[in-house]
Parts: C-alpha cells; sequence; structure tokens
C-alpha cells in the first residue's frame, strides 16, 4: 500500500492510513501463530489418542508490541519500515512448546518439520551446545503458510521447545536478568550456572525414569497378551 505524501492529505489521514497498516502487518504474525498453534494442537491429540501419551505439556504464544519491535529494531539497527522489520526481526511471533521430556522435544520438533509446506530456516540447539548463561532450549524459526484469500503469505515464526525444568529455570533466570537490568551480579550468576546444571541432570534421571517405566509396561503389555 502506498503512503500518500504529506502534502496531499491531512496528518489524521495519514496515521490512520499508517495504523492501518501496522493492523494488518500484525494481523499476518496472529494469523500465523493460530496455524501453527492448530498444528501443534493436532499432533498433540493425535499423539495422546494413538500412543496413550502426551508429549505436550503446555503451550503458550506471544506476539512482540510494536513498542518492543522498535526497540528491538534500534539495538539492531535495522530500518524503521515495515519491510525491514519483516525481513529482519523473524521473532515477532513465538510459540513456546513445554514439554515433559527431552526426547519429547525432538519428537515435536522432527513431527512439525516434516510438514511439506513447513519451512525451517534457523535451527539453534541450546540443549545440545547450552549458553553461557546456562539457557537451555532449541530454537527453530518456521515459515508458516498462511493461505489468504488471493495469496499465501509466509510467515516466520519462533517456535521454543523446552522441558518443564528448563521452562522453570528460564523464567526465573528472566525476573532476575529484568530485576538488575541485565547487569546481574557474578555469585548470583554462577548460581543460576549451578541450577541450570543441576536441573540438565535432573531432567537426564526423568528421562530414564521414564523410560524404565515404558520398559516395564511393554513387558507387562507382552506377559498380558503371552497369558491370553
Ligand atoms: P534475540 O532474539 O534478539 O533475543 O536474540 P537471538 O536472535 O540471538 O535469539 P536467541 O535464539 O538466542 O534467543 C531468543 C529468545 O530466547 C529470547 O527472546 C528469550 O526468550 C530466549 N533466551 C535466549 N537466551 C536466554 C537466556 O540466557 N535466558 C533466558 N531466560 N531466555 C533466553
Ligand atoms: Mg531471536
Amino acid at each position: 500500500m502506498k503512503i500518500p505524501a504529506t502534502n496531499e492529505v491531512s496528518l489524521p489521514a495519514r496515521i490512520e492510513v499508517e495504523r492501518r497498516m501496522l493492523d494488518r502487518f500484525m494481523l499476518r504474525y496472529e494469523l500465523a501463530l493460530q496455524e501453527i498453534g492448530a498444528r501443534i494442537e493436532i499432533l498433540r491429540r493425535e499423539f495422546a489418542s494413538v500412543h496413550e501419551y502426551n508429549p505436550i505439556e503446555h503451550v503458550s504464544q506471544r506476539r512482540k508490541t510494536p513498542e518492543s519491535i522498535i526497540r528491538k529494531a534500534h539495538r539492531r539497527g535495522c530500518e524503521l519500515s515495515l519491510d525491514s522489520i519483516g525481513t529482519n526481526i523473524r521473532d515477532i511471533a513465538g510459540i513456546r512448546v513445554t514439554c515433559s521430556f527431552s526426547s519429547d522435544i525432538y519428537r515435536v520438533a522432527s513431527m512439525l518439520v516434516q510438514q511439506p509446506d513447513l519451512e525451517v530456516t534457523e535451527y539453534k540447539d541450546y540443549i545440545e551446545s547450552p549458553k553461557p548463561s546456562g539457557y537451555r532450549s532449541l530454537h527453530l524459526i518456521i515459515i508458516v503458510p498462511v493461505y489468504l484469500s488471493d495469496r499465501v503469505d509466509r510467515v516466520p515464526v519462533e517456535l521454543q521447545l523446552r522441558t518443564i525444568a528448563m521452562d522453570f529455570w528460564a523464567s526465573l533466570e528472566h525476573k532476575i536478568h529484568y530485576k538488575y537490568s541485565g547487569d546481574v551480579p557474578r555469585k548470583l550468576r554462577d548460581e543460576l550456572l549451578e541450577a541450570a546444571e543441576d536441573i540438565d541432570r535432573l531432567d537426564r534421571k526423568m528421562e530414564r525414569i521414564h523410560r524404565e517405566m515404558r520398559d516395564v509396561k511393554i513387558l507387562n503389555g507382552d506377559a498380558e497378551q503371552d497369558s491370553s
């Protein structure tokens, strides 16, 4: 849409045009979140029904606010036009999937990645290689097709997958980071790093117990079948 030159229209009319352009720009991210959210819900329901097991504990979504988009554009030295923001800021839409176990994270990610009309443009495995802070999660940027009346809009969505324990750590660390405006005292940073490693050990232990339980269930199931 072309913005009329300042001398052609009044200021209120110009503001109204820009407001509508911003609404339309933000809508594509809302629709992309709806689309990917529906696909995740389908996987969750089908998995629970077929395998009698639910790999997804919780799903949350958020869109960056225009204020937060502008802050990020400033940080990145990105031009303040919708075109440039759309190209350079890839996490305007974000969806977070919390799983029980690490293996579920990779299972859910691979089920999504295999969908032929989804394109993965970024895959950052902070579980394999945690951040120096101790942060762990799997991050993907997925290009989601949004089928509109006259075209298909391809919209980037940041997908974060983590375990409940990783999520517990990340939300506390985020609060601390915010409280200290990013300048967290060394002692606290060390303690957080230690807690992240404890959480990693706990995740591995829970995964082991879960696997043992599943093996027992399979064995019992076989035994029941043998005796019937
Ligand atoms: P930004 O998107 O500008 O933050 O950087 P990036 O593109 O390098 O993204 P990255 O994939 O590293 O992380 C993006 C998001 O992951 C953040 O917005 C947070 O939600 C989360 N995240 C990354 N690192 C940390 C961390 O050390 N602690 C916490 N609590 N969250 C983090
Ligand atoms: Mg990012």
